[in-house]
């Protein structure tokens, strides 16, 4: 089959790879109709995560690639023996987190660190889905059922996008009735901590982002103000915005060093900031400003534990998901996709959904 196969820093290939196999009884192998690729996919391109090889070369002491990818849709090929709940057919939504289901970690639903081999690993630590296969571990409880009333690419982005969105942005950041709000990146995943913080009604949310294009569908999509952070101090506009004060919750969807310090410098008192982004790099913590402030900062890896009430929230039309869909190709044009992704703001792309 063909897959994108990461190989280190600058280095993926789309390349001829063996289809996977069922290797645990609790194992499901898939056939994809649909994947994506997410701003993680291209930090990784990037070498924001030599943990990749550095884990394998220290276990195997040679790196065979890993293939990308820990989003996408479609259908049941083959189950292992200890799968209860799906079978070959079964049209399937694949979460970017396997939970076992039992160890410690899971009993607290804190699924993103499952102890027995589960958590964020396809794409990661195994390979993952930007392939015509795909092997899913804890099949029983790492896939939910597509339903046929929802729309196939905001299936897609209820793989990680949305739920990192309202579980690391939105809910550690308790967003609440009357809140302001900050969110700094208005990629897919920016995009979806917008339009889930408006679940919660917050009385503002100011999107920031140094893509125009990005920013007017942000306006679109309900983001009370906007602001060009290349053109314009984004610390003075915001504090501009909410007489001075600071906003209520800062949200951090980007992972950089810059975007941090926008969210460092505009929550007020008693606020949240909610770290999102993969950061790749140290960040200039301000802890000699922040120390007097009672704030809340909290980080994370999604846990996929929203993902059923958010699928139910789709189906029911409250989340406009479909917007974010902006571009779509061929899986055999999955290196131009990488391209168009890569460039988003020239292309004026979003999410860039691969259709099989
Ligand atoms: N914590 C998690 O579980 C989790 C899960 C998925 C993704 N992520 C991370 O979330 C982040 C966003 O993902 P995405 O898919 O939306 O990525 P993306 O690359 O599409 O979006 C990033 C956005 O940040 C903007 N940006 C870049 N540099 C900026 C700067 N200096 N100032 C202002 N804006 C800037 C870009 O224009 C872009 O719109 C990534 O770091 C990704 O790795 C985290
Ligand atoms: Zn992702
Ligand atoms: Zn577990």
């Amino acid at each position: 089959m063909k897959a994108m196969v990461y190989y280190g820093a600058g280095d993926i290939r789309f390349e001829e790879r063996a289809k996977p196999a069922i290797i645990e009884p609790t194992d499901a192998v898939i056939r994809l109709t649909k994947t994506t690729i997410c701003g993680t996919d291209l930090g990784i391109w990037k070498g924001k995560n030599p943990e990749i090889e550095q884990t394998v070369i220290q276990k195997a002491g040679k790196f065979n690639g890993r293939i990308l990818g820990h989003e996408g849709i479609g259908i049941i090929e083959e189950t292992g023996s200890g799968v209860k709940n799906f079978k070959k057919g079964d049209k399937v939504i694949i979460s970017c987190v396997s939970r076992c289901g039992t160890c410690e970690n899971c009993q607290k639903q804190l699924y993103a660190h499952c102890q027995n081999g589960g958590g964020w690993i396809m794409g990661y630590m195994i390979d993952g889905t930007q392939a015509e296969y795909v092997r899913t571990p804890f099949a029983d409880n790492s896939l939910y059922r597509l339903p046929a009333d929802l729309n196939e690419d905001v299936a897609v982005l209820l793989s990680d996008a949305l739920p990192t969105a309202h579980e690391i942005g939105v809910q550690y950041g308790d967003v609440k009735p009357g809140d302001t709000v900050a969110i700094v990146g208005a990629g897919p995943v920016g995009m979806s901590c917008l339009l889930t913080a408006q679940l919660y009604s917050p009385s503002q949310i100011i999107m920031i982002d140094m893509d125009d294009n990005r920013l007017h569908m942000a306006r679109e999509l309900g983001a009370t103000q906007i602001i060009n952070s290349a053109k314009e101090d984004a610390v003075a506009r915001v504090l501009a915005l909410t007489n001075g004060r600071g906003v209520d919750c800062a949200m951090e969807a980007v992972g950089l060093s810059a975007t941090w310090d926008i969210c460092q410098r505009v929550v007020k008192e008693g606020g949240r900031l909610a770290n999102v982004g993969v950061h790749g790099q140290s960040v200039n913590f301000e802890l000699e400003k922040l120390w007097i402030k009672n704030l809340t900062i909290t980080t994370g890896l999604v846990n996929a534990n929203t993902t059923g009430m958010l699928l139910k929230t789709c189906c029911s039309g409250k989340l406009p998901m479909e917007k974010l869909a902006t571009h779509h190709f061929h899986f055999n044009e999955l290196e131009k996709a990488y391209d168009v992704f890569k460039h988003a703001a020239d292309q004026k792309a979003m999410k860039v959904i691969i259709d099989y």
